[in-house]
């Protein structure tokens, strides 16, 4: 739901207190971590912590002074909309701002300030302010509480927030920063400190105290000036020049000649929580940096976003873990876009209501949305069942727009977003957005075009075979995504890998003829990997497969015709690996 009884506010009230600010990672050039900087296994007690794995991150990541209220947690970024103006682009910032029972972080008494700016053009810094008006979609602040089927408690969560940059510039790297301001009592204490996040010094020690601003020249005029009293402190000019502040970088817009640079994409599933989804989440994190590859002088293209398959926290209705979950993956989501697809552990149903998806819908953000989302209680049967509303692995239901299904470019990617748990046969309007989305891609700005969603058409595993809401979706949509040439299909849940060979209707079929369907369920969460293959020799069509080693894929599109495909490994010395160029089989 949305907050929506706001406060008129007197700019006169308007206290410039600068609570803190977001932060931090190392410089790119300082970042050199590699495959050989975790060959050494962490204490897994250790990854059981938020943010835990900034220790073997070289702490690039945040580290919180936890008596500082009000601070913005939780920090994720997603692609913001791209599909209605060709010369335009966005990022959605979302964060959430604790709930207190004093109300003191009430979206009504403080002020939120995001300042960016594009690395390159450091004296021009552009401000948005956050007030929690109704009519301003461009902010959206989302607050839920849920009763856990599972323990009977009642959560309340966080104020989130969900601010779309529009109009930036394409393939630019941008730094940003959220700012906290007391509307109401400029002489509280506590606010007055500057309170940061750390970076804690990794690779370079920093003053904890100066992640303000954004990087660049101290000249640079600040166009809102509200949020300018960082320059005001000597202490602070002096510190600019190494000052890291928060940075991503947008995806090109669609009109420009930057689309058609190569783009690679980090995508996994069922991720979890556990010492392995760590390490999983250390080499996504890792991927995202710029290093030499090995001993050659070419650099490796740096991942630009992540995509997941669903099953993102299993949380399974205890929803603190979703606050765990955020925190852990911080480090990369603040960083570059997150993508994602509904899976059935975020189905969590409501104990009283049985209305599902609170978390899911209200945490995340998706780009291009169709509308707010329209979401039923869930079918009886499903209360009755032996995972209750929880998350049930059979489902189907009413989801519709929202963060259910959504589609977005990247260069010269388009990627769709299915929900395997809204309805989807050909009378749904699942089905109907599917088909008008197919029918308006430009093959000539996106020669590729991917599908991301939870269930998989196709398995060689035996743990979740004949599903009724997979079944459903194929018997209408595989036709569709060969008559409109979708290249690669990703999905997760069996928590195991696979790769097929172009396939139509349970075969495989010549190269050209139909997209090649990719299941990346191996994350990590605590589940462990698929028991059972269904038939200890591969089948026909099978490329390649894996129950044993926890890992993710990243998808390089260096050009139309090709893409370069890695499954990568979680650990040192396991003996499974699958590298592949796709060449794209409708060109
Ligand atoms: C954390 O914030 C508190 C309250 O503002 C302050 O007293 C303390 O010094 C801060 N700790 C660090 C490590 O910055
Ligand atoms: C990261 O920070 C922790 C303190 O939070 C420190 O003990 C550890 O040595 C740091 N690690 C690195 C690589 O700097
Ligand atoms: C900072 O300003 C100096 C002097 O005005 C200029 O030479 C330099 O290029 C600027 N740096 C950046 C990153 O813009
Ligand atoms: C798919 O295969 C089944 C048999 O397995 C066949 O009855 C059906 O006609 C096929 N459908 C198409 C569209 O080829
Ligand atoms: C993580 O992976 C290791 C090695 O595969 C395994 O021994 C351990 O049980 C896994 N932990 C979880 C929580 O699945
Ligand atoms: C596309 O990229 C591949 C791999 O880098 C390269 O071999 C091929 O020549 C490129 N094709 C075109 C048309 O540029």
């Amino acid at each position: 739901m949305k907050v929506n009884n706001c406060i008129p506010l007197p700019l006169l009230l308007v206290s410039i207190i600068f609570l803190r600010i977001c932060s931090i990672r190392g410089e790119e050039d300082s970042v050199h971590f590699h495959e050989s900087a975790y060959s050494i296994p962490p204490n897994p007690s250790l990854l059981l912590h938020d943010n835990t794995y900034n220790l073997l991150s070289g702490n690039v990541s945040l580290v919180r002074n936890e008596s500082a209220i009000c601070e913005p947690r939780q920090l994720h970024l997603s692609l913001g909309d791209n599909q209605k103006d060709d010369s335009k682009t966005g990022m959605h910032i979302s964060f959430s701002v604790p709930y207190l029972l004093d109300e003191t972080c009430h979206p009504h008494r403080i002020k939120i300030v995001i300042q960016y700016g594009s690395v390159l053009n450091p004296g021009v810094v552009q401000s948005k302010e956050i007030l929690p008006l109704e009519d301003d979609d461009s902010a959206v602040i989302r607050q839920y509480d849920t009763i856990s089927p599972v323990t009977g408690e009642r959560y309340q969560s966080d104020f989130i927030y969900h601010v779309a940059l529009n109009e930036l510039e394409g393939d630019t790297e941008y730094s940003y920063s959220i700012q906290v301001h007391d509307r109401t009592n400029s002489e509280k204490k506590e606010w007055t400190e500057e309170k940061t996040i750390s970076s804690m010094g990794g690779f370079e020690q920093v003053d904890t105290r100066v992640q303000r601003g954004l990087r660049g020249n101290k000249s640079g005029s600040v166009e809102n000036s509200n949020s300018n009293d960082d320059r005001k402190n000597p202490h602070n000019s002096q510190q600019q020049r190494r000052h890291r502040s928060l940075t991503f970088t947008t995806a090109p817009t669609r009109e420009s000649a930057a689309r058609q640079k190569p783009v690679k994409f980090a995508i996994v599933g069922d991720l979890g929580q556990t010492y392995n989804s760590t390490i999983t989440m250390l080499n996504i994190l890792s991927s995202t940096f710029k290093h030499a590859d090995g001993d050659s002088t070419s650099m490796e293209t740096p991942t630009t976003a992540l995509l997941i398959a669903g099953d993102m926290s299993y949380a399974n209705t205890i929803q603190p873990q979703w606050d765990n979950w955020f925190n852990l993956i911080e480090p990369i989501a603040q960083k570059i876009p997150v993508m994602v697809a509904a899976g059935n552990h975020e189905i969590e149903c409501d104990g009283e209501t049985y209305m599902p998806w609170a978390a899911y819908e209200n945490r995340f953000h998706m780009p291009n949305r169709l509308g707010e989302a329209v979401i039923e209680p869930v079918g009886e049967e499903y209360i009755e069942d032996k995972w209750g509303c929880a998350v049930p692995s059979v489902f189907m239901g009413t989801y519709d727009y929202g963060n259910a299904y959504y589609s977005f470019d990247y260069g010269m990617v388009k990627t769709i977003v299915l929900s395997s748990y809204s309805f989807s046969n050909e009378a749904s309007l699942q089905y109907k957005w599917l088909l008008n989305e197919l029918k308006s891609i430009d093959r000539k700005k996106t020669p590729w075009v991917i599908v991301m969603m939870h269930t998989q058409f196709y398995t060689t595993f035996s743990t979740h075979v004949g599903e009724k809401e997979t079944t459903v979706m194929r018997e209408s949509m595989e036709s569709l995504f060969v008559k409109y040439r979708v290249n690669l299909v990703f999905s997760g849940h069996d928590h195991a890998y696979m790769r097929s060979k172009p396939m139509f209707n349970g075969t495989s079929v010549e190269n050209g003829k139909a997209p090649i369907y990719v299941i990346v369920g191996e994350g990590g969460n605590r589940e462990g990997h698929s028991k059972e293959y269904l038939h200890e020799v591969p089948e026909e069509w099978i490329a390649s497969r894996d129950k044993s080693v926890y890992g993710f894929g990243t998808l390089e599109v260096a050009n139309e015709t090709s893409a370069q495909w890695k499954w990568i490994m979680g650990g040192i010395g396991y003996g499974f690996e699958d590298e592949t160029w796709f060449t794209n089989q409708y060109l």
